[in-house]
């Protein structure tokens, strides 16, 4: 990998730094969008799928993009970032075991089990296990495996699949997942790639990310139909060639700029994005009292008056799972009584606890938080918990009264480019502190 790629990412909570935040500042301006990071990390995983290179453009600066990097890498890839474009070389892949402490510090790359099937007949990838939002099983994606013909055991924690036969090409076949999951549907999309035969995928995930996956694929000479509906069909081919393919913009980020401009009650555009990707989200913002104006770009959100709405999150297009915690920032400022309930993880409402802290107004029961809003949020030191949960603390904190410093920053730069410098530009006040450095402690003296 590129020098520039290289970093191995730290063990999560290793990292004391924090984001002190002085709130109370109205944005204004323009926040841009930077490629999807859950499109961008299973398109690197696609180009396992080809000998021909790939690139990929608009793919973001990310701790978790450098972790994708680094196993591919580890599996006999080459990477290269320029700019915003990772050139990605699969011709060199010669190893179909992934390393266990790759997978265990980014989910994400135990996708990779489906390419690396199709394209080297054997795959061994240790199972991700769960993480702090929940225990994250992967029993679709075996399952869908051994339909398509695969051989698969799961032994001292390490999934190996294998595919009998002298030309170990994997079989399509008709699969019907139990939940429409995402990281399944992807994995069995690049699985069914190189397959010999028609595999036709039933239940399957409606997301944005599985249709950019879709797309990518399609141009490396797939043939699949119907992604983004409940039932994709893959026409397996014999090989698939290069591409120059460009990642949708991060729906998850668009919505996290649009609720810095709800929560501090601004008016900022946000571009670019693609409204169709953030329908549910959108839609609950208006309801809040938000005013959409859109472009041909992007939009761009004022607010004046929150009031509380309800939410329940579901997969696409329902709302996001990924924008619950940093939506019920905004409730615990709005006006009335909010009640979101979490229903895709079973243990997503560890942020309520921090929003307490903070002087938010919110009681549990079950996976149902009743939020009742308050006029003022007060600054506190405060803990993300997990990615999008760290983005709810610095939303809060953006709006709050004095000084909130957000700790957990390993998680938020696994999924935010360059966070604190694109809301400093908008006229927040965010700097990164690091109590172990000089220039650290002298920004904490200020
Ligand atoms: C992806 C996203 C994540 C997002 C989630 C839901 C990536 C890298 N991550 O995660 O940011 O929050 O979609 O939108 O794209 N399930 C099973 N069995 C399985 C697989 C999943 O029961 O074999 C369940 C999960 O426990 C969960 C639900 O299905 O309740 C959704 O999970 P899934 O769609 O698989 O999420 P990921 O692909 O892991």
């Amino acid at each position: 990998m590129a020098a520039a790629l290289t970093s191995s990412e730290p063990p999560l909570d290793s990292d004391r730094s924090f984001l002190r935040i002085r709130g109370g500042y109205p944005l204004s301006g323009e926040l841009r969008v930077s490629g999807a990071k859950n499109s961008a990390l299973v398109l690197m995983a696609a180009c396992l799928l080809s000998r021909d290179s790939i690139r990929l453009r608009n793919v973001p600066a990310l701790t978790d993009i450098n972790g994708m990097a680094d196993m591919l890498e580890s599996l006999g890839g080459r990477v290269e970032r320029h700019g915003d474009a990772l050139e990605l070389d699969g011709s060199g892949i010669n190893c179909s075991a992934a390393p266990y402490e790759l997978v265990n510090s980014l989910r994400a790359s135990f996708f990779c089990i489906g390419p690396l099937l199709a394209r080297m007949g054997m795959a061994r990838v240790p199972l991700p296990g769960g993480c702090k939002i929940g225990s994250r099983p992967v029993e679709e994606h075996v399952k869908g495996l051994k339909a398509l013909g695969a051989q698969v055991t799961i032994e001292h924690g390490v999934v190996t699949a294998a595919v009998p036969g002298p030309c170990r090409r994997l079989k399509g076949a008709r699969i019907v997942l139990d939940c429409p999951s995402v990281g399944a549907t992807e994995t069995l999309m690049m699985a069914a790639a190189l397959a010999d035969g028609e595999t036709v995928i039933e239940n399957a995930a409606l997301e944005p990310e599985v249709v950019d996956l879709a797309d990518l694929l399609v141009a490396m000479g797939s043939r699949i139909r119907g992604a983004g509906t409940p039932i994709i069909t893959i026409a397996g081919v014999d090989h698939l060639h290069g591409a120059d393919y460009a990642v949708i913009p991060d729906r998850i980020e668009a919505g996290t700029f649009l609720l810095a401009a709800a929560i501090t009650r601004s008016s900022l555009r946000v571009a670019p994005l693609i409204p169709a990707h953030l329908c549910a989200v959108l839609s609950k913002l208006e309801q809040a009292g938000c005013r959409l104006d859109h472009d041909d770009e992007g939009l761009t959100l004022s607010a004046e008056r929150i009031i509380g709405v309800d939410l329940r999150t579901q997969p696409f297009p329902g709302f996001p799972t990924d924008l619950q915690a940093p939506f019920m920032s905004l409730l615990a400022t709005a006006e009335g009584t909010s009640m979101v309930t979490e229903v895709i993880f079973e243990n997503r409402l560890q942020h309520v606890a921090e929003l307490q802290r903070m002087g938010a107004s919110i009681r549990t029961q079950g996976n149902t938080a009743f939020v009742e809003g308050v006029a003022r949020l007060s600054g506190a030191p405060v803990q993300g918990t997990d990615l999008r949960a760290s983005a709810a603390m610095v939303l809060a904190g953006l709006a709050a009264e004095g000084t909130t410093d957000v700790y957990g920053l390993d998680y938020l730069d696994r999924g935010y480019a360059n966070l604190e410098a694109k809301l400093n530009a908008v006229g927040a006040a965010i700097s990164r502190c690091d109590p172990t450095l000089k220039a650290g402690a002298s920004a904490l003296a200020a």
